[in-house]
């Protein structure tokens, strides 16, 4: 077993996810990622310093899967951050407010009760939520989306109660961080007029923000907004 400490990122197969990920691996950390489907691409230039668990949250027993799998190991977890995410329009009905429920809580719920062994006693530990900029501020046209990520940051506080101080729970609730490969030109200039800052930031951000949640031993129970300025725009 590695000495290392791990982090254990869902839905890390992509984007955000796996660009923390990586940068984590710079940093010393072994990481363990989720994901619905490995990529061909790993065949050819797997990933370095990764593990790769195929994990899908759709169900009660895919979670408990991947729960069952990570308490067969003896984990040195440092880190357990939440990133799989469904984004769902509403006209698709109950079944796309289950799915999110399903990805955006109560995955983080049923995983977050089993972790608590998986952290080494003593040693600095997190959990981290990546929730989003609307959460806390409602959304006329993603009423399912926006509610299920309002759920994941309560989870964040209830968390963050119960497992105080052996472990800190934290959400990041990003805007605009990375566009989708499909967006229009107009769609995009929308969006980044929506924010002071004006910009596209990339995912580094996010794993800024990773990181001074974890260097930071004194922050429970908060949820850092990521969002370049957006409200003074409103
Ligand atoms: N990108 C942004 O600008 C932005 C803005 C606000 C908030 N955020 C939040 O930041 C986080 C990362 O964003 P992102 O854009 O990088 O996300 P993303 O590209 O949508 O990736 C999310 C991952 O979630 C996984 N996932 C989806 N459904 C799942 C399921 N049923 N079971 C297990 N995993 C599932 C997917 O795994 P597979 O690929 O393996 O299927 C996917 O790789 C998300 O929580 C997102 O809500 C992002």
């Amino acid at each position: 077993m590695s000495a290392k400490p791990v982090v254990l990122i869902t839905g890390g197969a992509q984007r955000i996810g796996l660009h923390c990920a990586k940068r984590l691996v710079a940093e010393g950390f072994e990481v363990i990622i989720t994901c619905r489907q490995p990529r061909a691409e790993w065949r050819q230039s797997p990933l370095s310093g990764i593990e790769v668990l195929v994990a899908d949250f759709a169900t009660l027993e895919g979670i408990q899967e991947l729960i069952d799998t990570l308490n067969r190991r003896q984990l040195r977890l440092r880190a357990l951050i939440h990133n799989a995410s469904a984004w769902m329009d509403d006209e698709r009905g109950a079944a796309a407010m289950q799915q999110m429920f399903m990805v955006h809580m109560q995955a983080p719920y049923l995983i977050n009760l089993a972790c608590r062994d998986w952290f080494v006693p003593g040693q600095p530990a997190d959990i981290i939520h990546l929730s989003d900029y609307v959460a806390q501020r409602g959304s006329a046209k993603h009423l399912a989306y926006c509610a299920t990520k309002a759920g994941l940051e309560s989870l964040s506080l209830s968390f963050a109660a119960r497992y105080a101080p052996a472990i800190k729970v934290n959400a990041i609730a990003p805007s605009l961080i990375l566009f989708n490969d499909g967006d229009e030109e107009d769609y995009r200039q929308r969006a980044l007029a929506k924010s002071a800052l004006g910009i596209e930031p990339g995912p580094d951000v996010v794993y800024q923000a990773i990181r001074y949640l974890l260097n930071n031993p004194y922050v429970t129970g908060t949820c850092l907004e990521l969002n370049g300025g957006r409200d003074l725009r409103r």
